[in-house]
């Protein structure tokens, strides 16, 4: 031990140089070796035979500037090493394992180690396989596997990769990263839910009339044709990051925050929701339109897209129901998309209107509901929205609001991955996925992904497909 919180540990990142590294591992990694936890080592594995530890060094110190990380106070990278694992043929993770042996014996390491999978998902099995083959996945110490998303392409594949985990690892060395659970503000929710007994005591189908989940991003395909194409906002936005939105919504109160105590009850939620017909469903594909007073192209037209045999929806919204005694009746209304008005991912909690209105001599026929908004991005905090009577000899009735801003009382909040990250150090599985969690959620939207439903074009800078209407039966989704 080295009187740090967090014992030292061998980090391997397979994909060490690609986009998801540089862009969001390192940096995080960066920032919790400045805190100085954990004393923490680590090899960048990429399929490029030209790094050594030296120019990878230099690589991160670059990546790093770019990312906007304040490095002029480091002197040298020198934890960090480079191995390459070229093709990802079994020999090549014999050399991967000799290496990793060397260092440890080396900086005097006990063999906790981490296997971070920042490679494409087609890649995960293999990757996996080899590890587990020439025997990295035992040492002296705790190994651990992390898989990033999406995590199977259906329920199928799901399970398959679940068993060749297993063939390897422990669940309890096993991190799904879904990087939503570790924004900060999604943590809140539980503390939101579980801190505050007056929302508790509001929170069902007695007080709450529909639950709104929006992931809005403004961006497009971002040069990203190769995986998304084949992936589409179901899978690579819905059963993810919206599903565990909803769950942590949903979910009952937990025996304690606690891995399988939290995950337990996530995974009843899943099981209670009924089976989603085809008409609950809408998806969109964005064209040529204007996001935030900018030109931009439809996703045909994007690079590495065959226009004339994509039916990829880069939009999808989604009705739920949770059969459950607390849920049974209220609609849960997910939906996300690229290319849209504008970035926001918030949940609206719409409650019961008054039963009848008093105020109809004053021509109130209809007063409009109390809502609870959670802003997740881009500015975390909380609105309550209520009426109030305008000062004047009649009723007029206008809506307003309690407002809370996190940036206004905590300044910068850290980022997911470097909340993960060290969850993943420390060994609290509270935040992944379970086996058993994914493979739920993928039972959900299984049958949805072979069917060959309409997608509805959508101009890009407006809010999606008009058809998304249709899921509220009348009602209109919330926007700010
Ligand atoms: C990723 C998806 O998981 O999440 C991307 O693959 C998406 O398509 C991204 O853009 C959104 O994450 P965030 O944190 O920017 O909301």
């Amino acid at each position: 031990m080295t009187g740090k919180k967090v014992p030292p540990y061998l980090f391997i990142i397979v994909g060490g140089t690609g986009d998801l590294a540089r862009r969001k591992l390192l940096p995080a990694i960066f920032r919790l070796w400045e805190k100085n936890l954990s004393e923490f080592y680590l090899i960048g594995s990429g399929s490029g035979k030209k790094h050594n530890d030296q120019t990878y060094r230099d690589f991160i110190a670059r990546s790093l500037e770019e990312e906007g990380v304040d490095t002029s106070h480091i002197d040298s990278l020198d934890w960090l090493y480079y191995q390459s694992v070229g093709t990802g043929s079994l020999e090549e993770f014999k050399i991967l394992a000799d290496r990793v042996q060397e260092l440890e014996k080396k900086l005097n390491l006990t063999g906790n180690r981490v296997f971070y999978l920042a490679v494409p998902p087609s890649v995960f099995p293999n990757t996996i396989k080899n590890i587990g083959e020439v025997g990295l996945n035992k040492s002296g110490g705790e190994t651990k596997l992390v898989v990033e998303k999406p995590f199977g392409r259906d329920l199928q594949s799901a399970q398959e990769l679940n068993r060749l985990v297993h063939t390897y690892f422990n669940e309890s060395q096993v991190y799904r990263i879904d990087h939503y659970l570790g924004k900060e503000t999604v943590q809140n929710l539980l503390a939101f839910r579980f801190s505050n007994a007056m929302f508790e005591s509001l929170w069902s189908r007695d007080r709450i009339e529909r639950v709104e989940i929006t992931v809005a991003e403004t961006l497009g395909l971002e040069h990203r044709a190769g995986y998304y194409d084949k992936v589409g906002a179901l899978r690579d936005m819905i059963q993810n990051h919206l599903t565990q939105l909803m769950t942590l919504v949903a979910m009952e109160v937990p025996t304690a925050i606690e891995a399988d105590a939290v995950r337990y009850e996530k995974v009843k939620v899943l099981r209670a929701v009924s089976p989603i017909l085809a008409g609950d469903v809408v998806r969109g594909q964005y064209t040529r339109g204007a996001v935030e007073g900018r030109e931009v192209i439809g996703y045909c037209e994007e690079e590495g897209i065959n226009c004339s045999d994509s039916r990829t929806e880069t939009y999808a919204a989604v009705k739920l129901n949770i059969s459950n005694w607390r849920w049974q009746g209220v609609p849960f209304l997910l939906r996300t998309g690229k290319r849209l008005f504008k970035e926001a991912t918030e949940i609206a909690i719409t409650f019961r209107r008054p039963p009848v209105s008093i105020f109809k001599q004053f021509s109130i026929k209809d007063i409009q509901p109390n809502r609870l908004v959670i802003t997740l991005q881009p500015d975390e905090g909380f609105d309550l929205y209520f009426k109030v009577k305008e000062p004047a000899e009649s009723y007029k009735l206008s809506t307003q609001s309690l407002h809370f801003e996190y940036s206004e009382l905590f300044g910068r909040l850290p980022d997911a991955y470097e909340t993960l990250l060290l969850d993943i150090l420390k060994g609290d599985q509270t935040l992944f996925v379970r086996a058993d969690e994914v493979e739920a959620s993928w039972e959900l939207y299984t049958p949805l992904l072979s069917n060959h439903q309409d997608v509805y074009k959508y101009a890009s800078g407006t809010w999606g497909p008009v058809e998304a209407e249709r899921l509220l039966e009348g009602e209109k989704w919330y926007t700010v």
